[in-house]
């Protein structure tokens, strides 16, 4: 049993789950995930690793409320316990020094995203950050981001906060800094690694995205996960959750991510039947 040290609604649908789990804590790493069951009879959920304390043997996650599993989780307080936590899971992602990275973060990327710019800047790069969704009310963690950033750039589509629109105005972004950066790497919705990796394709700027696939056991074993990339098959949870963002057939990973879309909404109307699938914070980038 895993045991919830803190339990909280971050930005409207966002929550952070803080867990006690010393052996994942111990050898995480940035850019892993874990697996994780709400309760006994609850489904297997891939979460990423959004920080970490390895004294205090804790470990972050920030996820999206949007199904019957992440429901679940998001009505756990300190001093529940889950059943599951296995990992870290997935290779960890490559940090070492490229120059200038841009960070792009969305939804519960932003979170998933603060662990990466930290090393990025502990590796000696110049890190620029960019948070995007819908509204400036939906951004989080840009205090966490300061320190490991040499500058934040927002994205909303209402205009709220930073630059007006979706993340195709990324390229102005680009366009506007002296010089383009070597990497990008995009963690989000679907959507917004998607945009992003055909706004940068145009721009031939490597672009590195963290597949979300569905999962069942993380561990190459079910076949769930199945990507192509670069016209080969891969299985995101053992050789991702990183890929080339301009290799990945994006029209076939969409399809398959809604493969049981009416069995989910199904499912998560019976046991939460007030509750509508994608409220607040749902994203479309
Ligand atoms: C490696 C990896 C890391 C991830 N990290 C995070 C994270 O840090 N925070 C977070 O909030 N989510 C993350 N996800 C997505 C998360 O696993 C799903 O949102 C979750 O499984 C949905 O479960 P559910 O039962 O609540 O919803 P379901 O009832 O299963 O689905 C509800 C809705 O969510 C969509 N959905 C289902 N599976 C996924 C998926 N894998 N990714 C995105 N949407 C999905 C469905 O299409 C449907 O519209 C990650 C996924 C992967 C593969
Ligand atoms: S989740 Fe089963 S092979 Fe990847």
């Amino acid at each position: 049993m895993n045991k919830v040290i803190q339990s909280e609604m971050i930005v409207p649908n966002m929550h952070l789950l803080r867990l006690e789990a010393p052996d994942v804590a111990r050898k995480v790493q940035a850019g892993q995930f874990v697996i994780v069951r709400p309760d006994e009879e609850g489904e297997r959920i891939p979460l990423s690793v959004a920080d970490w304390d390895r004294s205090a043997g804790t470990l972050d996650i920030v996820f999206m409320e949007v199904g019957a599993s992440t429901g679940r989780l998001a009505t756990l307080k300190a001093g529940d316990a889950i059943p599951t936590c296995v990992g870290p899971l997935g290779n960890p992602t490559q940090t070492g020094y490229f120059g200038t990275v841009m960070v792009v973060a969305g939804c519960y990327g932003i979170g998933s995203m603060y662990p990466v710019a930290r090393d990025l800047k502990a590796s000696g790069n110049k890190v620029l950050t960019v948070v995007e969704g819908r509204s400036s009310y939906l951004l989080y963690w840009l205090d966490k981001y300061v320190p490991v950033s040499e500058r934040i750039f927002s994205i909303t589509r209402d205009g709220s906060q930073g630059q007006k629109g979706r993340v195709n105005v990324l390229a102005d972004l680009i366009h506007g800094l002296k010089k383009p950066p070597d990497r990008i790497i995009v963690n989000g919705c679907t959507f917004l690694m998607a945009r992003t990796s055909e706004v940068t394709k145009q721009l031939a700027i490597p672009t590195i995205v963290n597949l979300n696939p569905i999962m069942i056991d993380g561990t190459g074993m079910c076949g769930v996960c199945r990507v192509t990339v670069g016209g080969k098959m891969k299985f995101a949870c053992v050789d991702g959750p990183e890929f080339d963002g301009h290799e990945v057939d994006w029209k076939e990973f969409l399809a398959r991510r809604k493969a049981y879309m009416s069995e989910e909404a199904w499912f998560f109307r019976k046991s939460e039947p007030q509750a509508p699938l994608h409220e607040e914070g749902g994203c479309h980038a």
